[in-house]
């Protein structure tokens, strides 16, 4: 590949696809991460990892980087990525989320960077609970929270002005991925590892609702590959891919896997549904698989390699 740049690569997806692209010889990857919620110790020990704590809203420092190092990749990843988060610090959001996209490919336009392509991770969040399902990359787009708008804005930004201005841009919309590496602190854990923690600290488990609400859970390896190929692959420009396993699976459903796979008992406890959350969601993945790209982990088999 060459050189790359991943944007919140401290973090929990960031983290894992630096992992993956270290081990071509001929990478030499920048990472920038401002640590605010990724974790030192989750960046790979090698010469070819440069890491700078730095966040993408210093633009002075940003623009000299792109310029300087001439990425051929661009993986953009930083963001606050909680949307309660989002809720609580709107303004703060939008510069990471929106403006500092618009910041990188401001700066490649102006200085005629010749990358070969820019990957931005955008999320489900964008189709917010219309009950459309399977969700399709054409499906309505319902954005209920800051995060969900910037998530819409900044992914539109780099398609449409990767149209305009011809750069080779592609963005991804991930469902609920889960694997190594999330941040147990982080207190908006997806639903899996607060499921684990649970497991490992012997705490009874609180489902919301009556546990058949489901989605899409997607393992960190499909993820990884997904981008990867999604930046690798010249036919795929310009275009937005949903990244799930296109396979719904309900809470009850995952319980009872954890339980198999663990052979342990897990305490559940049925409280009333959270406020705002939507009921179900999975994704359609026949266009990222028209790609070249099919999921490899099922449901049971990325359980098993998650909780080894
Ligand atoms: P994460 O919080 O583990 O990673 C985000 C990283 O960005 C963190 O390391 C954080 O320190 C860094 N960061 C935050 N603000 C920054 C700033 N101003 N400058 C530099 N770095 C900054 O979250 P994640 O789950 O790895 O998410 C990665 C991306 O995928 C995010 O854009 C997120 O919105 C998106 N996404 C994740 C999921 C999911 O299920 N995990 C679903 C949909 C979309
Ligand atoms: C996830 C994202 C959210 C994004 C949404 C749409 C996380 C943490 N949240 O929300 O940012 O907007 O996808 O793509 O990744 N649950 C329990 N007990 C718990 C925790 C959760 O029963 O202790 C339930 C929830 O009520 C929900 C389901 O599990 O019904 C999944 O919850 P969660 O993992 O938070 O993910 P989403 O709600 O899908």
């Amino acid at each position: 590949m060459g050189k790359i740049l991943v944007t919140g690569g401290a973090g929990f997806i960031g983290s894992s696809l630096v992992d993956e692209l270290i081990k071509d010889k001929n990478n030499a990857i920048v990472i920038v991460d401002d640590l605010s919620m990724g974790n030192r110790g989750n960046i790979p020990n090698s010469e070819r990892i440069t890491f700078y704590e730095k966040s993408v809203c210093d633009y002075k420092f940003m623009e000299e980087l792109l310029i300087l190092e001439n990425f051929q990749f661009i993986y953009h990843l930083a963001a606050v990525a909680s949307v309660a988060d989002s809720i609580e610090r709107p303004a703060y959001t939008h510069k990471v989320n929106s403006e500092s996209t618009l910041n990188i490919l401001e700066t490649i336009r102006k200085n005629k960077l010749n990358i070969t392509k820019m990957l931005f991770t955008s999320s489900a969040a964008v189709y917010g609970d219309d009950p459309t399902l399977p969700k399709k990359e054409v499906s309505p787009i319902k954005p209920k929270t800051p995060y969900a708008i910037d998530k819409f804005s900044s992914e539109q930004f780099v398609l449409r002005y990767g149209e305009l201005y011809n750069i080779q841009t592609v963005a991804v919309r991930f469902f609920n991925v889960y694997g190594p590496k999330q941040n147990p602190k982080s207190p908006y854990s997806g639903v899996l590892l607060i499921l684990k923690d649970s497991i490992d600290n012997n705490k009874n488990f609180k489902v919301f609702g009556d546990g058949e609400q489901y989605r899409d859970f997607v393992y960190i390896n499909d993820v990884v590959g997904a981008m990867v190929h999604l930046a690798t692959s010249s036919n795929s420009v310009h275009e937005v891919y949903n990244v799930g396993t296109g396979k719904k699976t309900s809470l009850n459903s995952v319980i009872k896997n954890f339980k198999e796979i663990l052979n342990s008992n897990i305490t559940i406890e049925y409280a009333e549904p959270r406020a705002g959350d939507i009921k179900n969601s999975y994704a359609d993945i026949n266009k990222l698989v028209d790609s070249g790209y099919s999921p490899l982990f099922s449901i049971e088999s990325g359980l098993r390699r998650y909780l080894k």
